[in-house]
């Protein structure tokens, strides 16, 4: 009796630490992350820069949140007592004082580890030290985590993540749980009660359709990601998110190419992570990233991934339904040439059958905005007409009158 009693109340012990934080990441997280421009090039004064610069462009005024170091914070060896530290030489002050620098400024704090026992640019890993780890984060007043998936060989992938968000659980501190397992897994399929988004592909890489290969695995451009995963959107919605990576907005693609990136990492509900040096972007760059309207769509409280709704000649077309009964609709020219669009409203049927909402464009009128250049355009009883750059987009909003 004793025996089963007590298993029992060990089995809800554990059922209460087995979730993730729950309330967090509600709307898809907006922030900075350092390894798309520095790798592991980063230092305190460099942090403290790009937190300083965050404010001055108004981007958390635009609602971008996270500071969050990438790989390369750490020392190479943990202390006697196996604790993780900062590089004291990029890091002297470490990383509590970090935090609250960054917290003074009315920002959120993001570090990176990984599931093995190194991190992909050889530091140390959390494997067998997740509860740890999770309890120094805690006392640094993190706020979220990036989780890695190098050197894990013979880990089970849901198994390895599951450890870590109980191990942050139990450290207390509510922290979001960022999981970066390049899609090899599926996290899509079991990471909904685990993490608040999951990465689904490998690399982004600064180009508009490329494929850099690294042997094992390849970088992909932007083009190449938002077309990779577009069967997994069901499984996206407030708390748990499918992460398209990192922005490379502002890291040398086109003005036309970064608006497109910056216009479907919106429509996708992606994360807006930030991966450019603030310092020096241009007003271009700041003008697409802090983008209000087209922010709205990314952190509509619905929550919807969009859908592909056509792909002819070269254009594509995307769709989001929003909050009252709005839709977020997106025209991409993938042309060599600008284009020009005709787009007869009433000759189609748009609607989203995975959750049953429709465009009812015979017994209702709707306004339309074009999300880039702020203007009101006509509405959807007469077709909409457009000149579309070279890989450049038209994004609209459609609201019921
Ligand atoms: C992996 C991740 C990247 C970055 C690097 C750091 O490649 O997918 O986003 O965090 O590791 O080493």
């Amino acid at each position: 009796m004793k025996r089963i009693l007590f298993l029992i109340f060990s089995i809800s012990i554990s059922c209460v630490n087995a979730q993730k934080f729950q309330g967090l990441a509600e709307t898809p997280p907006m922030g900075w992350n350092s390894w798309n421009t520095f790798a592991t090039n980063i230092n305190e004064q460099l942090v403290k820069d790009i937190t300083d610069k965050f404010i001055e462009l108004g981007l958390k005024d635009a609602g971008y949140e996270y500071i969050v170091l990438d790989d390369g914070w750490m020392a190479r060896e943990r202390d006697a007592n196996g604790n993780l530290i900062a590089d004291p030489k990029k890091f002297p002050s470490g990383m509590k004082a970090l935090a609250d620098y960054i917290h003074n400024k009315g920002l959120k704090f993001g570090l990176y580890n990984c599931a093995g026992s190194k991190t992909c640019a050889g530091y140390p890993g959390s494997r067998g030290y997740e509860y740890q780890d999770a309890r120094s984060y805690a006392l640094w007043d993190v706020d979220y985590l990036k989780y890695d998936w190098c050197n894990t060989e013979k880990l089970n992938a849901e198994g390895a993540y599951m450890t870590m968000r109980d191990a942050l659980k139990q450290a207390g501190r509510p922290i979001v749980f960022s999981i970066c397992e390049w899609g090899d897994n599926e996290p899509w399929q079991w990471a909904t009660n685990v993490g608040h988004s999951w990465r689904v592909t490998g690399d982004i890489i600064n180009c508009w359709d490329c494929e850099i290969g690294h042997g094992s695995w390849s970088s992909w451009g932007v083009w190449k990601i938002i077309n990779m995963r577009k069967d997994i959107r069901k499984v996206a919605g407030p708390g748990h998110w499918n992460d398209f990576d990192m922005m490379e907005v502002g890291n040398g693609m086109t003005n036309a190419e970064d608006r497109s990136h910056f216009a479907m990492w919106s429509m996708l509900a992606s994360p807006l992570i930030m991966g450019n040096d603030l310092r020096k972007a241009s007003k271009e760059t700041i003008k697409t990233l802090s983008n209000k309207e087209v922010i709205a769509i990314n952190q509509d409280k619905l929550g919807i991934q969009a859908l592909r709704f056509s792909n002819e000649n070269n254009i594509e077309i995307w769709l989001k339904p929003l909050k009252n009964d709005s839709w977020a609709m997106t025209f991409i020219n993938m042309n060599n040439e600008p284009v020009n669009i005709d787009f007869d409203w009433q000759k189609y049927h748009i609607g989203d059958d995975l959750n049953g909402r429709m465009m009812d464009l015979k017994n209702n009128i709707y306004s339309i905005r074009d999300l880039f250049n702020h203007q009101d355009l006509r509405s959807t009883l007469e077709s909409l007409q457009a000149t579309i750059g070279v890989h450049d987009v038209l994004m609209i909003k459609i609201d019921k009158i």
